[in-house]
């Protein structure tokens, strides 16, 4: 368990915007703040934004995307969730379990079933602790070039009571968030 942060001067909030101007405010202006420059992915940017922010500062984000998906031949929707992102000053204190639930929240008024990220292996185990469920199979995902293996790995989460993830094949439809 973490040593969580007092809520005492903590909003959370669904953001009107999420620039590269509100990204840098919580992670600084480096090249490449989410690790995943390596994979040469193609990325969409996220639709709803949720965010964190300290005595006015924003500190945490969480992104949602609606994508269109099929698994086993067949159709289905899920909710992308993306640019996970803490101030590197505050994390290891709950801030992203917090961003993630907000964002959770609301993706379980949206309709589909399940939720959906990619992640770099180191950060399984903290999605895993946030109550995402890991893919071991491949999952393919478009790119300009066509579709191709997701390098990164592929976390799960039901959105509604008993919703479970169908075997077969998994294609996402469209670029990755
Ligand atoms: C990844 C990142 C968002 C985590 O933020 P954070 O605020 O430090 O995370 P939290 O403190 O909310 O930790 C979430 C939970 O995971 C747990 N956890 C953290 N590291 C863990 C690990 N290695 N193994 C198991 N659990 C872990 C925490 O204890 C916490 O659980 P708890 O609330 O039950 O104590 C932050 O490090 C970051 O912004 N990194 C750079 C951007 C990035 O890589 N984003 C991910 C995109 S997918």
């Amino acid at each position: 368990m973490n040593d969580h942060l007092s809520t005492a001067g903590l909003t959370t909030e669904r953001l009107r915007r999420y620039t590269k101007a509100e990204q840098d405010e919580i992670l600084g202006a480096g090249a490449d703040p989410f690790g995943v420059a390596d994979s040469g992915l193609t990325w969409l940017p996220k639709e709803d934004h949720f965010g964190i922010r300290l005595k006015g500062r924003l500190v945490a984000h969480a992104g949602l995307l609606r994508l269109p998906l099929s698994i086993g031949g067949a159709g289905t929707e899920a909710v992308g969730v993306g640019g996970v992102a803490v101030a590197p000053d505050l994390r290891g204190q709950g801030l992203a379990r917090l961003v993630v639930t907000a964002a959770l929240d609301h993706a379980r008024t949206m309709g589909p079933q399940y939720g959906l990220l990619f992640c770099r292996p180191p950060l399984v185990p903290l999605y895993q602790r946030l109550g995402w469920r890991a893919l071991k199979q491949d999952v393919h995902v478009e790119q300009p070039e066509g579709p191709v293996v997701m390098p990164l790995r592929t976390m799960w989460m039901p959105l509604r009571d008993g919703a479970d993830w169908p075997t077969g094949e998994v294609r996402l439809l469209s670029f990755p968030m």
